[in-house]
């Protein structure tokens, strides 16, 4: 099984949709570590309920970003995490962090990349006034939202809708998405080709076609 650290700073229903495939038994992945940089995320009540370890590490106990990844890394090395997902974790990584788990971290956000990167993804869509918005699961690099693309899911805007609502609907294809990513990159699918993101045949089909 994949041994991740989920990293969350906020509610965690993508955190909760992750846990929920998992004790379905449809998720092969060993979920080592939640990790919140807020003491108030509720990500950190659902991780618990799950009887998964936590740790809250806030990053304004530390002086600057390096100091805090560094403690980062150190806590999900100890707790035998090599693959990181982000779930609702509203910080930039460092370039430090980043290669201490070289392609081996993974996002989700709220609208389809390269439109409405940024903290505000679904508001900026939803402002913006775009028809077709929805969410995106990528491998992280340096360069915020930016890194290859694993997986997309369209959301249509509703004419009239407020942001709460699309920003629901949006949620709802992610809880969708961020598992298939996961488990796809837990059987070893994702071959990357440049900066294009391949999905490998499973090992059921290439057996089938052997
Ligand atoms: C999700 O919509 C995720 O895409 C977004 O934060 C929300 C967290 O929700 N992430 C970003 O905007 C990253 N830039 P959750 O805490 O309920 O999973």
């Amino acid at each position: 099984a994949l041994k991740i650290a989920v990293l969350a700073s906020g509610n965690g229903s993508n955190l909760q949709a992750i846990l929920d495939r998992h004790a379905g038994g449809v998720l092969d992945v060993d979920i080592r570590l939640v990790l919140c940089n807020r003491a108030n995320a509720h990500a950190l009540e659902r991780a618990k309920a799950a009887g998964v370890q936590t740790l809250c590490l806030p990053h304004v106990d530390f002086p600057d970003r390096e100091s805090f990844d560094l403690a980062m890394i150190e806590a999900i090395r100890k707790a035998g995490a090599d693959t990181i997902v982000l779930a609702g974790y509203m910080r930039l990584l460092t370039p430090t962090f980043l290669q201490a788990f070289a392609g081996r971290v993974i996002n989700i956000h709220p609208a389809i990349l390269p439109a409405f990167a940024g903290v505000r993804g679904a508001a900026d869509a939803h402002a913006y006034g775009v028809k077709l918005t929805g969410c995106t699961v990528h491998f992280v690099d340096e360069i915020m939202d930016h890194g290859p693309v694993i997986v997309q899911a369209a959301v249509p805007v509703n004419p009239e809708e407020d942001v709460e609502t699309l920003k629901q609907r949006i949620h709802v294809m992610e809880h969708r998405i961020y598992p298939q990513a996961l488990q796809w990159l837990a059987e070893g699918r994702l071959v990357l080709d440049g900066r294009v993101v391949r999905l490998a045949p499973s090992d059921r089909k290439r057996a089938a076609t052997a």
